[in-house]
């Protein structure tokens, strides 16, 4: 249907040609319908991406700098885009152009142009935006300024005292493990090693944060709460997707909590331990500095560390990054020796030959044990837990002597 403007353009030309019939009336050309128009936009907006955008100069698929679904999809929906990486590499080089405003980064380039301490005038790369509600800042997506406050409070919990004292916690947990999976041999029966190793990892890191494990090795189950926080791994990837469209993520979300911004309940699960910790104050229930106790401490000039609100979302961070992790190279350890087992006799041949008791085997003796750490570290690049190091946003800055406009991630 014409719109307004047309109507009187053709009401017009129809008037003066019944009028003076051998008129010439080339000078009113009705415009192009609608479908049209939206036609040359995306023709001009593909032509602008592909050839004039500031990242047309790095390499990549056209299909990727036409579009980010295809990106999106793959990455966040179904978690197989670094499957391609490595080929996208061999074919493209170390800088790839993933979406029409987005480039993936080899570490090579990406660890000291992006990830590392800039210059004092340089202003710095920023974390992607949540994907949910959250009243504060948790310490992985705080923007610098918090977040160097946050990393002043938190990293005593990783000193050498700190760690000396946490060894205790994990040995508990080791032997208990240890245990299972003996009565597991003993009985011949087959074990789901993931599984086993989350327990584990989960119930190391509950009691080194929060001082309260989470009884999955003592009570021979996964609890709960794990289980949901799987969920909410899942949900927060696929929420990366729709933070790209927001308003369909507005529209869908009316259907769905899954999409919105509403916090996941593992979330909500996990602060409500963090609240319950919280109440018991600086030194906990253990008798032991957990991650908490530095937390809530106050800094040298008497002013607080961390706000309430800070803690509260940093501490359901804490429990995932240290556990889910571990876990999954722990298992990949596992997985990766059973199927090489000239590496696994190498590695057992070492530890055995370099302890007399199990007593000797310990954070400050297992440093020394060579292979042992080429295959950790081994493990770590072929199957690396995360498998994309959070997004960074530019804030107008050159990466290989190419300008990464501001908001390009
Ligand atoms: C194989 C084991 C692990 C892997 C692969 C891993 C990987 C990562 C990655 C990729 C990040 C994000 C870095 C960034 O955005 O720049 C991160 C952050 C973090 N991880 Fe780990 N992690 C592991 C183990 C742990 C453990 C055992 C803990 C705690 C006990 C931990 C605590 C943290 C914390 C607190 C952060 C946020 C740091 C910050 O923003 O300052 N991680 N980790």
């Amino acid at each position: 249907m014409p719109s307004f403007p047309d109507v009187l353009g053709l009401a017009m030309q129809q008037t003066i040609s019944k009028s003076y019939p051998d008129a010439e009336l080339s000078w009113y050309n009705p415009p192009p319908p609608f479908s049209l128009k939206v036609a040359a936009c995306v023709v001009a907006q593909i032509v602008h991406r592909i050839w004039f955008h500031p990242l047309a100069k790095v390499p990549g698929p056209v299909k990727y700098s036409v579009s980010y679904l295809p990106f999106l999809l793959q990455n966040y929906y179904r978690g197989v885009f670094f499957r391609k990486t490595p080929d996208l590499i061999q074919k493209y080089g170390p800088m790839i152009r993933v979406g029409p405003n987005h480039i993936m980064l080899d570490g090579e380039i990406a660890w000291p142009q992006v990830f590392s301490r800039r210059k004092a005038n340089e202003a710095e790369f920023e974390k992607l935006p949540l994907t949910f509600a959250a009243k504060a800042c948790s310490l992985i997506f705080a923007p610098h300024d918090i977040h160097r406050r946050q990393r002043r409070q938190l990293s005593h919990a990783f000193s050498d005292a700190s760690l000396a004292q946490q060894e205790a916690v994990v040995q508990e947990y080791i032997d208990l493990l240890l245990d299972r999976l003996q009565t597991h041999a003993e009985n011949g029966e087959f074990l789901d090693a993931v599984k086993w190793m989350n327990a584990c990892t989960f119930d190391i890191i509950g009691d080194l944060t929060l001082s309260e494990s989470f009884s999955s090795l003592e009570n021979n189950t996964v609890h709960p709460l794990i289980t949901l926080i799987f969920d909410s791994i899942e949900q927060f990837s696929r929420r990366r997707l729709y933070a790209n469209y927001p308003r369909i993520r507005t529209i869908l979300s009316c259907f769905s909590d899954e999409i919105g911004v509403k916090q996941h309940a593992a979330r909500s699960g996990s602060k409500e331990r963090a609240r319950a910790r919280m109440k018991l104050g600086e030194e906990g229930p253990a008798g032991r500095k957990d991650f908490m106790t530095y937390m809530l401490r106050k800094t040298r000039d008497g002013q607080i560390g961390m706000e309430a609100e800070e803690i509260l979302e940093s501490s359901p961070t804490i429990i995932l990054a240290g556990s889910e992790t571990t876990a999954s190279a722990l298992s990949a350890l596992w997985f990766y020796l059973s199927n090489h087992p000239e590496a696994y006799k190498r590695l057992t041949e070492e530890i055995r030959s370099s302890f007399s008791s199990e007593k000797e085997i310990s954070f400050q003796t297992c440093t020394h044990l060579e292979y042992l750490v080429a295959t950790v570290n081994e493990i770590l690049r072929i199957f690396p837990p995360a498998a994309e190091t959070p997004a960074r946003v530019s804030p107008g800055a050159f990466i290989e002597g190419i300008y990464i406009p501001p908001g390009a991630s």
